[in-house]
Formats: C-alpha cells, structure tokens, sequence
C-alpha cells in the first residue's frame, strides 16, 4: 500500500510534480497543475471545492459536457461486453456501425475508414496513404504542400507538415521537405493562390495538406471558403491528393457538421479526432475515397498499406463515438450550435471597436479574439500567462494562444454560461493595457 493516501490539493501537486510530465509544459512549471475530481456539463470541479467553467472543452475535445450520462453508459454497456480485440483479421459491430454512420456524413465520395488512435496519428495516415498511394501507381511523387502556420500534430510526419520553428526547432533535421505556401489572408488570397500554382507547375506534388477555416493552434486564424476552393480545384486538376484535416474543425465546432460543409470542392482523404468521441475516449479516423483506396486493391504484398497501432478502433471509443452521434445529430444539439454562433456574433459586435482589440473572429462556436500588445501577435507573447491567470483567477479555463484569446465552449453551455464569460472577457478588455 502506498503511504501517502491523503490525496489533498497539495498533496496531489506535490505527487505529480514528482512523477509526472505534461504536455506542452516546462518542467520548471511557473504554474501549479490543478487537480480535478469530477466534471459535469460545461464545469471542472477540483479537489479543493472550486468549480472552473471549461471555455475550451478540454483542449477542444468535449461536445456535450464533461460526464456526459448517455455517452458514459454507452461505454459502461460495451465494457461488459468486449473492451477490446485485434483489429487485423478481426472487426466489431461498433466499428462497422460508426463507419456506416460517419461516412455518409463527410463531404464528397468518402467510402472507407481507417482506424487509429489520436489527430496526429489520423494525418499520419493520410500522409503515408497519399504517399504510398502514388508508390503503388508506380508513379511516385514525393512533394507535400501545406499552408504557413499550420499545426497537424506532434508526430514526425505531423510536424514535417507543420509551422516550422518554435515547438520543432531541436527536430527540424529530421523533417520532411513540404512546401508551404502564404496562408490566405483576406485580401491576400491571390498571393497564396500564386504560390500554390508555381509549386503545382513546378514539381510533381503527392498531396496538399490544410486545416479547413480555421488554423486552430495558429491562432483560431480564419480563412474564406472561396480561396480554399480555388486551392483544391487546381490540386485536383495536377492530380494531386487532397486531405482535409478536421481534427479541430470537425463535429460542429464552425457551426456545420465539419468546415468542408462550407465548401464547393470536396477533399479525398479526412482526418478526425478529438470530438469525435465526444471528448470520452482517444480515437482518430482517416477517411478516404474508393479512387484512393483503389490504389491498394493489389494482390502484391508491397501494396499494402502496412499500417496499425495497437488499440485501433478500440470498441469502448467505437461506442462513444456512436453515442456521441446520437447526440450531435439530435435537435437540442444543433439549437446549441444556432445559439452558441449567434451569440458570439453578438459579442463580436459589441467589442469589435474596444481600444484593447486588435482583431476579433468568430465561426462557429469559436471565437478568438486577438489582443493588442506592444510585443505583436506570437504564441510566444509572454503576456499569455497573466492572461490565463486572469481567467482561471475568475474560474474560467481559457488556454490564450500568446495573445490571442479564444472561446470553445462545450456544446451544452448555457447563454447565462456564456455571459458569464462574456462579462470576463469584457472586464480584461477594460483593464488591458498594451504594454
Ligand atoms: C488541426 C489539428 N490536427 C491534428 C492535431 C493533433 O491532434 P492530437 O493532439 O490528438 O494528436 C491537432 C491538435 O490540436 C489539431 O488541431
């Protein structure tokens, strides 16, 4: 038995700070981590009795709220029945019954799915399908283009097609080469449009990676639809694969289903995480088109997308997957969605003009809006801290990216919730100064 059982704030901080490494944070932690016991709708409840309201659905994964009763018994059920088994040779009723049911809902000619575990795995699916999908037409292209400040994960493939710098720097020997292009800001377009024709005319490019609408770690940047239309229209016109990356964007974040709903062109491959599951269990999907799949349909073994981790479509994530489903294509849910939307374009309007307020965006149920410092716009601007600090001194859990601060509330919240965050963010504003 261990000795130390007393399980107190303090005690819980001390034991982790001992033992344990989290994600994207110094090891000389300026903040102590929070030690949360129970969650329930749109609240985080710690150890020591405060009640933190999640503005970010837990790193953009929560849908219907923390403890969600009818995705928690969905997994209740199916763990009494089979937690897990082999998914080469064998498959589950769950996975089968979520690929029936998620297909049909994704844009274009989306006809299979392949199962992993996570949004940095579900790209590199896409890459090393895109990749081997010209190897096995005997036609090999190896060039990858993507768009600036972009963020696909933090796996090597993942990265190599990401924001060079900052978070990558001590790996930057070992990636890919990809080229990039502008991201398209408004009025601007034409200069990435240009970019992309140029490398299209230039090389022999496999496939053209982008997070739909929204660059989420960027920044909550949003781009039109328009452009990105143009961009795949000419992708496919060279042949070239498209993969739409709605680990963030997808399940409704933007409003629609997925951010590809707002556009005319279709992509061929899809990847998805976080929501999917409605923020229960780990689970990442790549979704692909029968021309793409075709490329494997090979009796030679070499053909063969050699491919797979360990908990693929584990059936407890399979489950919750359907359960959340339920929810997020039930009535209550898209009344959310009209809401959440309606009132951050409110909000937008009421402070769009404030001395503090460089920029402010909304799509969707996300709002981002970008703060003015005398440092600029940076993930880096070390005001982010103070930031955070404000919020979570307020009970609000916002994660500012530099010194942009965004709202992703979980679908369930309620407009006195939101308000509620509204009048904090209002209350920063007021007292912000630039330097
Ligand atoms: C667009 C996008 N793709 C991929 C990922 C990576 O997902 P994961 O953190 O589940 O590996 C993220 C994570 O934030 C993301 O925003």
């Amino acid at each position: 038995m261990h000795k130390n059982l007393e399980n107190s704030s303090a005690d819980l901080q001390r034991r982790d700070s001992k033992h344990i490494w989290h994600p994207f944070s110094s090891l000389v932690p300026a903040m102590p981590v929070l030690p949360v016991v129970k969650g329930e709708g749109v609240w985080l409840y710690t150890e020591d009795g405060r009640k933190i309201l999640d503005g970010v659905s837990s790193w953009w994964v929560n849908l219907h709220g923390h403890a969600n009763q009818h995705i928690a018994q969905a997994i209740a059920k199916q763990a009494q029945t089979l937690e897990h088994v082999i998914f080469a040779g064998f498959t589950h009723p769950g996975a089968i019954q979520l690929a029936e049911r998620l297909l049909p809902l994704l844009t274009g000619q989306q006809e299979l799915l392949f199962f992993s575990d996570n949004g940095s795995t579900a790209v590199e699916v896409a890459l090393k399908m895109s990749l081997q999908y010209w190897y096995n037409h005997q036609k090999p292209r190896y060039k990858i283009i993507a768009l600036e400040g972009a963020y696909h994960g933090d796996t090597f493939g993942a990265m190599s097609v990401g924001e060079r710098g900052g978070f990558n720097m001590p790996f930057e020997e070992h990636l890919f080469e990809v080229a990039f292009v502008p991201f398209p800001e408004k009025e601007k377009e034409s200069d990435t449009i240009n970019a992309f024709r140029k490398i299209l005319e230039k090389e022999a490019v496999a496939a053209f990676i982008f997070e739909p609408l929204v660059q989420g770690s960027a920044g909550m940047r949003m781009y039109a639809p328009e452009v990105l239309d143009t961009l795949i229209k000419l992708a496919h016109a060279a042949g070239v694969l498209c993969i739409a990356d709605e680990v963030m964007t997808g399940f409704g974040r933007t409003g629609e289903l997925f951010a590809c709903n707002y556009l005319q062109e279709a992509p061929d491959l899809v990847c998805l995480s976080k929501g999917i599951t409605g923020g229960f269990m780990p689970l990442g999907v790549t979704a692909c088109t029968e021309a793409v799949a075709s490329a494997f349909r090979q009796a030679d073994p070499a053909k063969t997308f050699y491919h797979g981790h360990s908990y693929t479509a584990n059936p407890l994530a399979c489950a919750a997957a359907l359960a959340s489903l339920d929810l997020l294509l039930a009535e209550p849910c898209k009344a959310q969605l009209q809401m959440i939307g309606g009132q951050h374009l409110l909000f937008m309007e009421k402070i769009g003009q404030h001395a503090a307020v460089k920029e402010v965006r909304s799509r969707g149920t996300i709002l981002a809006i970008e703060l003015k410092t005398a440092e600029g716009t940076s993930y880096h601007n070390t005001r982010r801290n103070e930031l955070y600090q404000y919020f979570l001194d307020r009970n609000i859990l916002l994660r500012p990216l530099g010194n942009v601060l965004y709202l992703m509330p979980p679908y369930v919240i309620s407009r006195e919730e939101l308000q509620g965050v509204y009048a904090a963010v209002e209350g920063l504003l007021d007292s912000w100064a630039e330097n």
